[in-house]
């Protein structure tokens, strides 16, 4: 099985990639895609020790060209895609009328939407061959709008919309189509993510005590994958939201608000 997973080099895709390579060993070869070369070569070493072949590959996802080279290099490598994993993304925090610029709204937009759509056009022959899995690591944020998150749900919500269109259209194909909505997960996105201005913020705003864990939420993502499931929604908020607003949208809204008010104000 061959397995593409960008944003390999930490967090969730790490996790991913050890788990999957735990639970296949060399019946495995990964491709593990990234900008961070020394993270990504630490996934790998870890991957090789239990059994997996593996493939490096640099790619900065908001880069077309560094997208369609990464396919390229996995067919090179190892001649067929089984599953492309889309899950590279950033996060970002960020009052809409405290934004001077939204220069930044649209690189979030190339990141978490333009760096999956391009990455899959190329890899759609490859995994129409195979009968393949696509996979896209959407979040609850693209279910709900989640105030504080204008940018960071919009480009998730649009991929949410992307996916679940393209899931109709491959279907035929034999081709399956997850999404998988994590709610909070224990990682470092949003530290690493834009503030108002559009630098890495360097803190979290929210109570990260309650977050789940980064093995817990790639072993959902790894069984939702191989059963070949549409959506894995985390979390009981998560699931309990999605039907809450479809009966009691305002109650939401409100839920939402004191949530936000429970968090740091974004700076
Ligand atoms: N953690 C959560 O609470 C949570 C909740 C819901 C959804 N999600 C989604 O889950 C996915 C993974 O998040 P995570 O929590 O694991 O985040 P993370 O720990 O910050 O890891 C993000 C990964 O994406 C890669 N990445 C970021 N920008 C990239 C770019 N321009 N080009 C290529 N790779 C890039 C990073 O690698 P490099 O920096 O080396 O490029 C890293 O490997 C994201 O799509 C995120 O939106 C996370």
């Amino acid at each position: 099985m061959v397995v593409i997973i960008t944003g390999a080099s930490d967090g969730i895709g790490a996790e991913l990639a050890r788990q999957w390579a735990q639970r296949e060993g060399s019946k495995l070869s990964l491709v593990l895609a990234a900008r961070s070369r020394d993270k990504l070569e630490a996934v790998a070493a870890e991957c090789e020790a239990l059994g997996a072949r593996t493939l490096v590959q640099w790619c900065d996802v908001e880069d077309q060209t560094a997208c369609q080279a990464l396919v390229h290099a996995a067919l090179g490598a190892f001649g067929s895609i089984d599953v492309l994993v889309n899950n590279a993304g950033m996060s970002a925090h960020a009052l809409f009328d405290e934004v001077k610029d939204l220069a930044w709204y649209q690189r979030l937009m190339q990141i978490n939407l333009w760096g999956p759509a391009w990455i899959t056009q190329a890899a759609l022959p490859a995994i129409k061959a195979s009968r393949g899995r696509i996979v896209a690591v959407s979040s609850l944020a693209g279910l709900l709008g989640i105030p504080g998150r204008t940018a960071y749900s919009a480009t998730k919500f649009a991929m949410t919309g992307f996916f679940e269109a393209l899931r109709t259209e491959v279907a035929s194909h034999g081709v399956s189509v997850t999404i998988a909505y994590p709610g909070v997960v224990d990682t470092q996105i949003r530290y690493r993510g834009f503030n108002a201005r559009g630098e890495a913020s360097g803190h979290s705003s929210m109570d990260e005590r309650g977050a789940m864990s980064v093995q817990t939420c790639a072993r959902l993502i790894l069984n939702g994958t191989l059963a070949r499931e549409r959506d894995i929604v985390m979390t009981t908020k998560g699931k309990l939201g999605r039907w809450l607003k479809l009966l009691a949208p305002s109650l939401v809204d409100r839920l939402a608000l004191q949530a936000l008010k429970r968090e740091q104000r974004p700076q």
